[in-house]
């Protein structure tokens, strides 16, 4: 995404009202935010899925889970409809929103154009795998609760897991450098500025805690 374009979707935009508790709700999981556009592709899916399904097992945050998988079928299905990690969203299902992103061995991909079967012997970082057992939160979801960075949220996760794999990279980064790493990320809601200080807010405490 170009400089010109990022300066659009990062340009001012007026403060949002207050939904701090909606979004710590939607931060840790992802409950409770759908999309439509798949809801009509997965009756085509169901249907096609009796048969050809093979169990695999898939490393998914630091837990081995296993599935039926087709061979058809995509990571982000997999996540959402076999494995019930739902914080893993699918916006649309063609590698243009980034709402569906997921760390596969550290590296963001969009889990709706990657095949479960590609993903063995991989590790796979979903949203639901950020937070500590205890239900703190990483402090990259605790930037944006203080922040409260935005609105509907469903473009949230996708968001956090971007920066989760940008900041592996560029910990330290300025307002722009985070906004071009996370540019493969769109946001229905047009958020952009104050998500991109969330998510610097969430890069400052990751800096300053013990968290990889
Ligand atoms: S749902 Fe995967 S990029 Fe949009
Ligand atoms: S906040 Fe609604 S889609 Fe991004």
């Amino acid at each position: 995404m170009n400089d010109a374009l990022d300066r659009e979707k990062f340009g001012s935009i007026p403060h949002a009202i207050s939904r701090r508790a909606f979004i710590k709700g939607v931060i840790a999981g992802g409950l409770g935010v759908s999309a439509a556009g798949y809801l009509f592709r997965a009756s085509s899916l169901f249907a096609q899925s009796a048969a050809g399904e093979r169990l695999i097992t898939i490393n998914v945050n630091s837990v081995n889970r296993h599935a039926d998988v087709m061979k058809q079928e995509t990571l982000a299905w997999t996540l959402r409809h076999k494995l019930g990690l739902t914080g893993t969203k699918l916006g649309c299902d063609r590698a243009e929103c980034g709402s569906c992103t997921v760390l596969i061995d550290g590296v963001p991909r969009y889990a709706c154009s990657v095949l479960t079967h590609s993903v063995r012997n991989r590790k796979v970082l979903t949203i639901e795998g950020l937070e500590n057992p205890d239900g703190t939160l990483h402090p990259l979801q605790q930037g944006i609760v203080d922040e409260q960075g935005f609105q509907c949220a469903f473009c949230m996760p996708g968001f956090i897991m971007s920066a989760m794999g940008f900041l592996k990279s560029n910990p330290n980064p300025t307002r722009a450098e985070l906004a071009q790493g996370v540019s493969g990320n769109l946001c229905r809601c047009q958020d952009y500025d104050k998500i991109l200080t969330a998510l610097m807010r969430g890069a400052e405490y990751v800096r300053n805690s013990n968290y990889a």
